[in-house]
């Protein structure tokens, strides 16, 4: 027996069950960053795209747009839904972690995106992938949108 066949029949028979999975070979490409404080406010937007995977489980190809902003002093790290273009079988969430060091005068922004699908195949079950990447506040700064992947480290599954 394969053992992704075991891992459904385990799957088929528990009810609800946090299940660990690996996140190897997975990365989303993020383009069009823009991030920047205006005041005490900070806000960005990105563009994300995955590629469908056929390994178990299986990832749908994706593209969204995602944006937050803060509103009251500081940077947004409220989670914020994000626009998936095209697939609606799950949900996109992005926010910024705090930022854990300066580098020189640019400030390391650590930006975090959270995708959470439903199984391709089997009802009940779904998948969820969290990632971080360091990015920088680029708006104002001369520099061009910034482009770079995020390496989901992060992933469950519940069946
Ligand atoms: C993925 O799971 C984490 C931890 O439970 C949760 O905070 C996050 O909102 C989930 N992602 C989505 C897109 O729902
Ligand atoms: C981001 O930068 C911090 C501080 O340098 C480092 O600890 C962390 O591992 C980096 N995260 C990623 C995903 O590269």
């Amino acid at each position: 027996m394969r053992a992704s066949t075991i891992f459904a029949t385990l799957a088929a028979t528990a009810a609800a069950t946090p299940v660990a999975i690996r996140a190897a070979d997975y990365q989303w490409d993020v383009t069009e960053w823009t991030s920047g404080c205006t005041n005490d406010d900070c806000s960005y937007e990105f563009k994300i795209a995955g590629a469908a995977t056929s390994d178990y489980p299986a990832r749908p190809a994706f593209q969204a747009s995602c944006s937050g902003a803060s509103h009251d002093g500081g940077i947004a790290t409220q989670y914020a839904p994000c626009k998936i273009e095209g697939y609606v079988g799950g949900t996109m969430v992005s926010r910024l972690n705090t930022p854990s060091e300066l580098l020189g005068s640019r400030t390391v922004v650590p930006i975090q995106v959270s995708f959470q699908f439903a199984d391709l195949t089997q009802d009940n079950t779904y998948w969820n992938y969290t990632g971080v990447a360091n990015t920088t506040f680029n708006r104002g700064s001369g520099s061009p949108p910034a482009s770079f992947a995020i390496i989901p480290k992060t992933s469950f599954g519940i069946a």
